[in-house]
Order: C-alpha cells, then structure tokens, then sequence
C-alpha cells in the first residue's frame, strides 16, 4: 500500500475538479490511511523548486460546491507546448519530475484531467511510475468513457443561455447565433440545442453549408415564426472549409458565430446576433450530477491506485464506474455519432443539423 500519494489537476479548469481531490482526499485518508500531497499547477508543481501543498481533510473542506480547482491548472507549459500549430508533448521534464516526486517520497499519482494531461500521465506510466488517471473535460471528447465531469454542467449552462436568448429571439423577430465550446466535438452544442430547443444545430462532426441554413431560417418563417435560434459549436466548419481560430498559432478556435451571424444577416436580410458563451461554461459550481460523478471518480481512482492498479483511467459506463487502460483513454478523441440516436431524435423533431443535403434524412 502506498503510504503517499500525489493528486494534480491539469488542462482546462472544469466543474467538479474539486470534488474529486475532495472524494480522493477522504477515500486516501479515512480508508486506507494514506498521506495526500497536492501538486500545484498541473505537472508544473512538480519541476524545478516545486510547489507541493499537504492535502488533509480539512483542506478539503467545504470545496465539494466551488468551481475552477483549489490546486490550479495549466494547460500549456513545460510538458505541454505548442509547435506550429501543433500540440507536442516533451519528453524532457519527466526525468525531473520522477527525481522530484522521489525527492518528496510521492509513490503514485492520481491525475485529472482531459486529453493532453492523460497522454503526459501515461509517460510517467511508462516510466514505471504508478498512476490512476480521471477523465475531465466540459468537451466530453475522451474515447473510453461515457461521459467526463463537467460536461453535465457545461450543457446545464448552454441551456440556460439558450433560453434566454429565445426570448430576444421572439420578441424581435431575430435570428440569434450561440456560439458554444467543445473543441473539435459537437457534444456541447448537440445536448444543449436539444435541451434548449435549438432551431438549428451546427457541429464539427456535420459539415454546413448556409443554403441549407438560410432554407430552415424561411421554412420557419412560412411556419409562422418569425425568429430562429442557431447553436454552434466552436470546431463547426462550413462545407469545404476548415474550422475557425481566434488565435490559430495557439490553436485556440472561434469566431464562426460572428461568421454564421454576418452571413446569416446579409443572405436573409434578417436582424441577427451572436452571442459566445466562452468560459461561462467552466466556471463556477458544478451541478449536482458533475459533483456525485467527480465524487464517485475520486474515491475509485483511490481504491484502484489501493489494490495496486497502474496506468489506467476511471470511466463511466452504463453508469458503473470500471477501469480502462490509460492509452485507451487517449488514444482517440469521441466525436458525435452523425448518423446516431440523438442527431436522428433531434431531426425527427425538426431540428436541422444544415447539412448540404439535410432534407434527405
Ligand atoms: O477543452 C476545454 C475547453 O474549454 C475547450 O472547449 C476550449 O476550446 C478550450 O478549452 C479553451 O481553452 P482556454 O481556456 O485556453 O481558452
């Protein structure tokens, strides 16, 4: 049994990270008598001076309810760099950190996090170093899990947004644009555009063109209403195009609201607004699913880091937590199924998904 143990948080801050160190710091300490040390700013806590924090129960205190994460998080630095456009996972500090973990006589990790954090997680697995990873992104683009914490709270959001807007939507006549995060998936986009009644849902996994945009903007005008709600996802790429950046040196994506507004505007003549979500998804306190789902995660990444499990990742599935293999975890991201239920279910009810030939399916 490890006498103790490390607990980081990297990659996008999202609703319940803090239940989980909370459910980790408990199940560690009241079960099996471990010490908890909390690493600061993802990997970073863990090079050169490092920036280490004991965690004991009464530093987890009251955080069950808070957003963002009580340890900080980073999501570019000295183990994750961008490269041309492209995300590259160093090698190099790894030697550092094993030393410095050992240096603190930290015997395992527990990581959380998404994508990127669980591909740096699996080189300290490779290196022989005990880990147990958490899967944690408002995206919920990780293969291997059914849902990851944060994505029920990010929808809860977008939907609330969505509703809002449909009422300055009525009231004047308007086409409205909800720009949503979710990277290159369209989760986000497709759970709250159904939730939140969404007249046109536009995701990176269905190409659009603005015809068939522009068509569902009139059908429903010659239905009798006069406005319509889009809601896009930030990877969502019109047909022949790629996605759009803010920022494309630090891939950071956006801007094809405004785009779909702009154009929406100019073909249709129609009043139109874009309005983009952005980190309103992340922060703040997560709903109470996230924190139950972050709870449960937490102590059964402990249990299995318990009974001597290595390099894998907690996961949902038909609702039981099980363990996968790390380079599961990682080794695809899970997009939306374009012939799915639920893109099927919201067609049936009308919604368009503005695909080039949409009036076939
Ligand atoms: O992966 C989570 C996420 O919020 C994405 O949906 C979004 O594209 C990205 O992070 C934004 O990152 P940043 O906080 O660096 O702007």
């Amino acid at each position: 049994m490890y006498k103790k143990i490390g607990i980081l948080t990297g990659g996008g801050d999202a609703p319940g990270l803090n239940a989980v160190i909370r459910a980790a710091v408990r199940t560690a300490i009241g079960e099996f008598g471990m010490r908890c040390i909390g690493i600061e700013d993802s990997f970073e806590g863990i090079l050169g001076e490092t920036q280490l924090t004991k965690l004991t129960t009464k530093k987890v205190s009251g955080i069950l309810p808070r957003g963002g994460t009580i340890l900080g998080t980073r999501n570019k630095g000295s183990f994750c760099k961008i490269v041309d456009g492209k995300m590259v996972i160093p090698d190099m500090p790894i030697d550092e950190a094993l030393s410095n973990l050992k240096k603190n006589k930290i015997e395992a990790l527990i990581v959380i996090g998404g994508e990127g954090t669980l591909a740096i997680a699996q080189q300290f697995h490779n290196r022989g170093f005990p880990v147990v990873g958490v899967p944690k992104t408002i995206d919920n683009d990780l293969s291997a899990t059914e849902l990851t914490f944060g994505f029920m709270t990010a929808i809860d959001i977008a939907t609330e947004g969505l509703d809002r807007l449909h009422t300055t939507a009525a009231s004047h006549d308007r086409v409205m644009v909800m720009e949503v995060m979710g990277r290159n998936t369209g989760w986000i986009a497709l759970h709250s555009g159904l939730a939140g009644s969404a007249d046109v849902i536009l995701i990176p996994e269905i190409p659009f063109s603005f015809d068939s945009v522009v068509k569902k903007v009139y059908e429903r005008e010659r239905n009798g209403s006069e406005f319509t709600n889009i809601v896009v996802a930030e990877g969502a790429k019109e047909v022949g195009r790629d996605e759009m950046y803010l920022d494309e040196g630090n891939l950071r994506l956006g801007g094809v609201g405004e785009y779909i507004r702009h154009n929406v505007e100019r073909i249709t003549g129609k009043e139109s607004r874009c309005v983009v979500l952005g980190h309103l998804q992340r922060g703040g306190s997560p709903n109470a699913f996230d924190r139950m789902l972050g709870t449960n995660f937490g102590a059964c990444a402990v249990r299995a880091l318990a009974r001597g499990q290595k390099g894998e990742m907690v996961a949902l599935k038909s609702g039981k937590v099980i363990n996968v293999p790390l380079a599961d975890a990682t080794a695809a991201i899970k997009c939306v199924n374009a012939e799915g239920q639920l893109v099927r279910t919201a067609r049936d009810i009308g919604i368009s998904f503005a695909a080039p030939n949409e009036e076939d399916f």
